[in-house]
């Protein structure tokens, strides 16, 4: 901690809160490769989980790297700097009383390992959205791996920069010959053993 800094507790606290909304609060952290279908799924999940009354939010690489991550590209230290304030945003959504859905490449197991050390192992998720490279870059919705192909984007996740797969997650779903419903399902029946 920083010197001179003193910590405060509020009186309202996270136990508070997650009594009140009548429900845990926890980090489900969204991995795969880029087109993987994490941002698709994340969003179907939030929206049944908004739907039937619960407190949650999600954060997405995108959507992060234009705000407050902004400047910070993928280079193996951007990505981890870009992941560790990723990581102390949720855990303060987890505070709040929240389930924060958390939709990142996050490709390296020490930059996980790193999110997970700072969320709290028991409040942290991991979901392996396993969809091949092949399959990605076959869907290549934002034409990207054509990109990173012809060279003109450096550092690619699974074309010139590395993904490690979780060993253990918490939760492996595929996606492939599989529709959306299916594997918002999976993550939904997951979730039903934690709330
Ligand atoms: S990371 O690795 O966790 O820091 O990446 P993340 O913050 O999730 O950002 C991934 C999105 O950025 C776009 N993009 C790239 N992804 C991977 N590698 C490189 N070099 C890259 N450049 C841009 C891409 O749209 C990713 O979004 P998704 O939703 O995963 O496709």
């Amino acid at each position: 901690m920083s010197e001179h800094i003193v910590f405060h507790d509020y009186d309202v606290q996270r136990k508070d809160r997650n009594a009140n909304y009548g429900h845990p609060s926890f980090v489900l952290w969204f991995t795969g490769l880029s087109g993987s279908g994490k941002s698709t799924i994340a969003n179907q999940v939030e929206k049944a989980l908004f739907e039937s009354g619960k407190k949650c939010y999600s954060l997405d690489g995108d959507n992060i790297r234009t705000g407050l991550n902004h400047g910070l590209g993928f280079t193996k230290t951007d990505r981890k700097e870009n992941l560790r304030r990723i990581a102390e945003v949720a855990k303060l959504f987890v505070d709040a009383g929240n389930i924060c859905i958390a939709a990142f490449v996050s490709p390296l197991i020490e930059d996980r390992k790193q999110v997970e050390e700072i969320i709290g192992a028991f409040d942290f998720y991991e979901v392996f959205v396993d969809t091949p490279l092949e399959e990605c870059e076959k869907r290549d919705v934002k034409g990207l791996y054509k990109k990173a192909r012809a060279g003109e984007i450096k550092n690619f996740t699974g074309i010139s920069a590395p993904y490690e797969a979780p060993k253990n997650p918490a939760l492996h779903i595929t996606t492939q010959n599989k529709n959306i419903t299916e594997s918002v399902q999976e993550v939904l029946d997951f979730l039903a053993t934690k709330l």
